[in-house]
């Protein structure tokens, strides 16, 4: 009987895509997982690096790395990294142009090996840069997805934990719409043990929280002064990818492609999906207050006008 292998390739041997490595090599996330990027060298060394931790973290599998697509032939999920990151005083939306040119020339590369894979964008703009993925490499909606929601969300969770002085994993808490200033952290979900935070904390404090979740980003970009954020974002993509390769079917919140749920048509956006072996398996769609249908809204808008910059 033939043993089914997993197969996991990363481009882009940055921060984040450094990050995803680790993080993929660590949890045993895959049987092969390649590390990619247009630097000679740099996969190879870095992933090489990654391969002697197997003894320490108890990895199993094999993780190389390369400047050849050819090795990433016949991937089951690809996580798409590479591009620009921000610079103090540059928003997602300046990154545009220039990622949109490196997204692309990825995914042909992606069709050409691995044309049944589930790519997971991350690329900044990344509502953009799905779209682009989407476009360019005209796979089913289900098998291309954006990585941010679980970002947002892990970064929401864990200043709810710290506000309320309880463990972050029991905190649960939805952040949808686009990845910038306009996402959506929901209050009227977002819950610990089951209890409602809005019983637990004051109108202020869960403002001053959704304030600092949708400029979570920015406010690491201002600390690191070369760079943005690389670890929790490279452990939100893994965490996707593994619901993927195992079929776990995670309800996670990931930049799908919406035709008519939550009224919104032919964008990408924050939403809560079901990830498993097929992608975005499902779309879980719930009734929003009109509050919260206005402030999504704002990230529909915002999310055009990305799309309309790709220029596709
Ligand atoms: C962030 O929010 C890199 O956009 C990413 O940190």
């Amino acid at each position: 009987m033939a043993v089914s292998t997993r197969k996991l390739s990363i481009v882009g041997a940055g921060a984040v895509g450094t990050a995803a490595a680790q993080w993929a090599v660590s949890r045993n996330a895959a049987d092969e997982i390649v590390l990619i990027d247009v630097i000679e060298g740099v996969p190879q060394g870095k992933a090489l690096d990654l391969s002697q931790a197997a003894p320490l973290c108890g990895f199993t599998g094999v993780v190389s790395g390369t400047n050849d697509y050819s090795d990433t032939r016949d991937s089951d999920v690809v996580i798409i990294t590479a591009g620009l990151a921000r610079k103090p005083g540059m928003s997602r939306d300046d990154l545009l142009a220039k990622n949109v040119e490196i997204v692309k020339s990825v995914t042909e590369n992606i069709c050409r090996y691995s044309p049944g894979a589930v790519i997971v964008v991350v690329t900044n703009p990344i509502d953009a840069m799905v779209y682009t993925v989407f476009k360019v490499s005209g796979f089913p909606k289900n098998r291309v997805v954006g990585m941010a929601g679980v970002l947002d969300s892990a970064r929401y969770r864990t200043f709810l934990a710290q506000a309320l002085g309880v463990a972050p994993r029991d905190v649960t808490a939805l952040v949808m719409g686009i990845h910038g200033d306009n996402m959506l952290p929901l209050t009227r979900l977002a819950s610990v043990g089951g209890v409602p935070v809005e019983e637990l904390l004051s109108g202020d404090e869960l403002e001053r929280i959704v304030t600092r979740t949708q400029q979570g980003g920015g406010e690491i970009v201002k600390h690191l002064k070369t760079g943005s954020a690389f670890s929790t974002p490279g452990l939100a993509a893994v965490e996707m990818a593994q619901s993927i390769l195992d079929d776990q079917k995670r309800l996670l919140p990931c930049a799908a492609y919406l035709e008519g749920e939550f009224g919104i048509e032919g964008v990408f956006l924050g939403v809560p999906v079901i990830l498993g072996r097929k992608g975005v398996e499902k779309i879980l769609e719930f009734p929003l207050t009109s509050h919260e249908k206005d402030a999504l809204a704002l990230s529909v808008e915002a999310v055009k006008k990305q799309m309309a910059a790709t220029g596709l």
